[in-house]
This record gives C-alpha cells, sequence and structure tokens, in this order.
C-alpha cells in the first residue's frame, strides 16, 4: 500500500506534498515523510503518525526546495517508527516507495558486504543504495533507476531525487500505481488522482515497467530497455469537492449518505423502460455475454461479498453457476474454468495486488473473457480487462467500504439481469426485476431513515466484545458484510453465518453476553431463520432483528430489538438491508472512540499481496 506523491516545480513543494498525502491516507497513515532538494541541499522530515504528525514538525522548521518527494506509509518491513519511514536517503540519493521488493535480503546482503550501512528494517532502503551505487558508477539518475528496478523482483512505485540533480525526479512503477500529474511550469507523480487534483486536472497514466522522468517543463517515459514511450493524457474527471467531508463528522458517514445518489448514478443510463440498455459492459460485450455458460467471479473483502450477493442471483433468474472465491486464494490455486467461462473481478479501487494478479492469472487459464466491475475509471483493473462496468460511487475516502459495496451491487444487478434476458428468464419477470432495480435508490434512501434508531440501538453493543450476524439466501453475504463492518472500525470481534449453520457449532458461544444480529426480509427461508432465531432465544441470547414487517417478527423484539426495514422487493432487499448493518457498525465505533475512517491496522487500497 502507501502513497506517493512527487513535485518538480518553481515554488516551494513542501506545502503541496503534505495536502497531497493527506489525499493518500487512504493507502497508510502509520508514519509519513517528505525530502525536499533546495539548490542541491536535500532535507528531510519524518514522524511516526498520521501526516498532521509530521506536518506540525515540518511547519516548525519548514524549508524550501522546489523538487520534492512524499510518503504515507503502511507498515510492511519494519515497524511504524521513524527510522522505517520514508523518505530512505543513501548518500545523495532519497526515494519513497509503494509495494514490497521480494528479493531485498539477498539485495541487502550483498550491499553490506560491500560496505553499505543501512539505516531501517525496510525493504525500500535496498533500492535506494542501489541507486546510489550505480550513480557513483558513474550514470545519472534516469539511468541509475532503470539499472536498479532491472535487479528487482516484486511490486514497487517509486519516486527519487538526487542532490546531484536539482530539479529532476525519476519515478518507476511495477504492481503499483504510479500517473503523472501535468501542470503548468510543473509537473507530479502521484499514486493516484485524487493526490494531484488539487494543483491539475491532467493525467498521464504510466503503465507495467514504465520509468519517467519530470522537470518542471518536461515529462519523459521510458521502457525497462531505456527506450522512449508515448503515455496518453487524460483529464481527470475528479473534483477536489468530491473528497470534502462536508457537514459529515467521518467520511464514512457521509459515504453511506451518498448511497441513494451514488447507486442513481451507477442506475443512470444504463437501464431503462425496457431493461438493461444495450452494450453497457462495452461494445464487445454483445458476443461475449451470449456465449456466457458460467462465471468465475473473484475478488476481496467487501467486493467478494458483493460477488457472493451476485452468485446468489444469477444462479436464480440467469441459471448459469457461478463460483465466487476471493482473490488471494484463486490467484495460486490450480482451478478448474469450465467451458465458456467468464471471468469477473470486483474491485472498488482497481489496484488491489491479489484481485489484479488474479485477473493477470485468468488470461493462462482459458476463459471466454474477462469483465471488471470498478470504481476507478484509470485503475489498472479496468485498463486490463476486456469487458468494463464501472460504478459510480465516486471517490471513497473512508476505509471501510460502503458506497462502493452498494454500488457494486447495483452494477452486479445489471448484470445478473442481463443474463438472465439472454437466457430465458420469463420477460414479465424480467420486467418487474428491472422496475424493482430502479427502485432502489428510493429503497436505501428510506432505509436511512432508520439512523436515529440506530444510533439508540448501538449503545447497546459497546461493552460487548463479540457479536454474531446471521442471514439467509442472498441475505447471508450481508450478514458477511455487516460483521465485517462492525469489526474493522469498531474493533468488536464479529462473525457471519447463515442462520442454519448456527447449530452446527456457533451455538455453543449464544449467551445473554452474545449480541446476535440477523437480517430477516420477507422471502421463501423466513420461517427457517424464525426457527434459527427460536434457537438463539431458547439459550438467553440478545436478538438485534432487522425485519421488513412480515407476520410473526414482532415479538421478536421481546427478546431484544426489532428494526422495520422496508425492503423495496426481494431482489434489491441484500442491498437495502446492507445499509443499516453500515449505520450499526458506524455508530457503534463513534461511541467506542475508534478513528472511524482510518481504522488502526488498515488501508483502502491493498496494493500488496
Ligand atoms: O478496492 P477493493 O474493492 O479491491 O478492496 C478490497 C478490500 O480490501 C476492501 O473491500 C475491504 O475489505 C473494505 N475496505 C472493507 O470495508
Amino acid at each position: 500500500m502507501c502513497g506517493i506523491v512527487a513535485a518538480a516545480a518553481q515554488r516551494d513543494v513542501a506545502p503541496l506534498l503534505i495536502v497531497g498525502l493527506k489525499a493518500l491516507e487512504y493507502r497508510g497513515y502509520d508514519s509519513s515523510g517528505v525530502a525536499v532538494l533546495d539548490h542541491g541541499t536535500l532535507r528531510r522530515v519524518r514522524a511516526k503518525g498520521k501526516v498532521r504528525e509530521m506536518e506540525a514538525l515540518y511547519l516548525a522548521d519548514p524549508f524550501p526546495g522546489g523538487t520534492g518527494i512524499a510518503h504515507t506509509r503502511w507498515a510492511t518491513h519494519g515497524v511504524p517508527n521513524e527510522a522505517n519511514a520514508h523518505p530512505h536517503v543513501a548518500g545523495r540519493v532519497a526515494l519513497v516507495h509503494n509495494g514490497i521488493i521480494e528479493n531485498y535480503v539477498s539485495l541487502r546482503s550483498e550491499l553490506q558486504a560491500g560496505g553499505h550501512v543501512f539505516t531501517s528494517e525496510t525493504d525500500t532502503e535496498v533500492m535506494a543504495a542501489l541507486i546510489e551505487r550505480h550513480i557513483l558508477q558513474g550514470l545519472n539518475l534516469r539511468e541509475a533507476v532503470l539499472a536498479t528496478v532491472r535487479s528487482l523482483e516484486g511490486a514497487y512505485a517509486i519516486a527519487v531525487i538526487s542532490r546531484d540533480e536539482p530539479g529532476h525526479v525519476v519515478g518507476a512503477r511495477r504492481g503499483a500505481p504510479l500517473l503523472v500529474g501535468l501542470g503548468i511550469g510543473e509537473n507530479f507523480l502521484g499514486s493516484d488522482a485524487q493526490a494531484l487534483i488539487q494543483v491539475t486536472n491532467k493525467m498521464l497514466y504510466l503503465d507495467e515497467d514504465d520509468v519517467v522522468e519530470i522537470t518542471r517543463d518536461s515529462v519523459h517515459v521510458y521502457g525497462l530497455d531505456g527506450s522512449p514511450v508515448q503515455r496518453a493524457v487524460h483529464e481527470s474527471e475528479l473534483s477536489s469537492d468530491a473528497v470534502e467531508r462536508g457537514e459529515y463528522r467521518h467520511y464514512m458517514q457521509k459515504e453511506i449518505f451518498e448511497q441513494p445518489r451514488a447507486v442513481a448514478d451507477t442506475l443512470e443510463a444504463r437501464i431503462g423502460p425496457k431493461g438493461v440498455l444495450p452494450n453497457i459492459f462495452g461494445i464487445d460485450s454483445d458476443a461475449l455475454l451470449q456465449r456466457t455458460r458460467a462465471l468465475h467471479i473473484i475478488a476481496c473483502g467487501t467486493s467478494y461479498h458483493a460477488g457472493l450477493v451476485a452468485k446468489y442471483w444469477i444462479e436464480e433468474y440467469a441459471r448459469l453457476p457461478v463460483s465466487v472465491e476471493v482473490a488471494s486464494e484463486y490467484r495460486y490455486r490450480d482451478a478448474v474454468v469450465p467451458a465458456d467461462s467468464l471471468f469477473v473481478a470486483i474491485s472498488q479501487s482497481g489496484e488491489t495486488a491479489d484481485t489484479l494478479a488474479a485477473l493477470r492469472e485468468s488470461r493462462r487459464r482459458g476463459y471466454l473473457g474477462t469483465l471488471a466491475i470498478c470504481n476507478v475509471p484509470e485503475s489498472s483493473l479496468v485498463r486490463e480487462a476486456d469487458l468494463k462496468l464501472m460504478t459510480r460511487a465516486g471517490p471513497e475516502i473512508g476505509v471501510a467500504s460502503t458506497k462502493a459495496f452498494t454500488t457494486q451491487l447495483a452494477a452486479l444487478a445489471l448484470l445478473a439481469l442481463e443474463l438472465a434476458r439472454r437466457n430465458g428468464l420469463d420477460p414479465d419477470r424480467y420486467a418487474s426485476l428491472c422496475t424493482e432495480l430502479q427502485h432502489l435508490p428510493r429503497a436505501i434512501e428510506n432505509a436511512l431513515k432508520l439512523e436515529p434508531a440506530i444510533m439508540a440501538l448501538a449503545g447497546e453493543f459497546i461493552h460487548h466484545e463479540h457479536a454474531l450476524f446471521l442471514g439467509r439466501g442472498a441475505q447471508y453475504p450481508v450478514a458477511l458484510e455487516g460483521s465485517l463492518k462492525l469489526k474493522e472500525i469498531s474493533y468488536i470481534h464479529a462473525e457471519a453465518y447463515p442462520a442454519g449453520e448456527l447449530k452446527h457449532g456457533p451455538l455453543a458461544l449464544v449467551d445473554e453476553n452474545m449480541p446476535v444480529v440477523a437480517v430477516a426480509p420477507n422471502g421463501p427461508l423466513l420461517d427457517k431463520l424464525k426457527s434459527n432465531l427460536q434457537e438463539v432465544r431458547a439459550r438467553g441470547g440478545r436478538l438485534i432483528v432487522f425485519a421488513d414487517g412480515a407476520a410473526g417478527m414482532d415479538d421478536m423484539a421481546t427478546y431484544g430489538a426489532m428494526l422495520r426495514v422496508d425492503a423495496g422487493g426481494s431482489f434489491i432487499a441484500p442491498a437495502v438491508f446492507t445499509v443499516p448493518l453500515q449505520l450499526l457498525a458506524y455508530h457503534v465505533a463513534v461511541l467506542r472512540g475508534t478513528d472511524v475512517d482510518q481504522p488502526r491496522n488498515l488501508a483502502k487500497s491493498v496494493t500488496v499481496e
């Protein structure tokens, strides 16, 4: 993970770099640093903790300089402390890095044998030392970076400066994102567009193995062999307002409340009165979807949960077999690929290392084609997949995914409907499902009205250290998502089960100290779920039930709490019932006083394995 920003400008860049880093804190926030060159003098400030800790040090002793690099870290090698914080310096060279260098142990030993003294426990420092060594052997900075990256195994996005070449920043990427921001008389590097939108909306996206050299008035990109290559310039549609927190207390709360708009945007111009519109997956999608006889859905975390919901939808309505797997397992497994299978990768960021690696691996496995469902148009995943369907959630800053999940569900619902239509779903049924999906933004808006009731409920959780979440059918992944939300931001241990599994083990945990949250919309499995909830009641478990007013549910309140959610229909119910679970996790975390938007040990974009 980690976030990188760098600049070559006439003005002093440290303040710009710090603003850029704050926009990148979603990638890691355990320590940060800035290094700046001012006429050949290298100044550096680093600190453990959030960017604001480092900023306070900088403001106490600011330094000028128009060439600089900066970094916010998510520790992989070495604990979060000042010594391990980037930029790392070796002689004349300073470097920041996002990724993991897998052969760093052998490189480090070799450099130590040559007399180099390391000052950190990181894998990164070997790169700075190698570049310095190449410069001492007579290469310029760009040549030294090229020579160094050729010897690396693993993933990296780097930005490097050298005392010998004020005004120049050299970057390189493999398996981690890096882009160039083109300003007027100044140029920048960043891990994403969000870090640079304050200074420019003109972006140039680097490809795998690119090396780039920027100065105030030039940008040159090279392939790994050192020959020049051209990369297209894009205008980013990101607005700096989109990343403001506004009146909300946390980004997560803002993003929960943005869901009606985000889902409406995701459906807009993709579904109309006659159903799903043609070619929404791209102009080449028609033949490919027509031939699709099975699907493999691959993702991580919340995106994986979205894939699990889609399995229920696609199998029920399109009658096509779907397997869903976490990317970190899939990529190393010799999976059997049924004939005419479509590979579907789901990712908010489009930069998740395991998901990207799975997509690349899928190329060797004989799929019909690949489809990316993603929120970031310029991401590696989108650029590398054959077909794409963008979720239009807008920037999601809170580490806990909320609007990314419901917009993924909206996109996957479109996929399920499109496949269902092609595979003979009854036209009346198809039409009523399409109408239901179009109602989803309104249904989410209604669910958001539960916030006051959920705030009242949240108080019950704060002294518990464990919770169980139950659901059945397509609500089981919703229970999984609810438990993930609660554990990642409130640090309460939460697990989710398909309710029928309760008696096969987890029931042993149930007593009066165990809150049990059940997602219970009306549907064919509701009676089964009610029996499972009776099993909890019989053991004195405290029930918190989210139901939609089906008969026989009101008395559940006797043993805890019952909140009415208007599901808006059984097809869209998983997306709608997710909302109260997000609100519950959010308000429990607020009451427990955790860092809601940046929970401990996590990062938003997991670009390392
Ligand atoms: O960007 P991605 O959707 O690929 O990220 C995958 C997971 O890291 C992510 O969904 C994570 O589980 C959530 N942020 C948790 O809320």
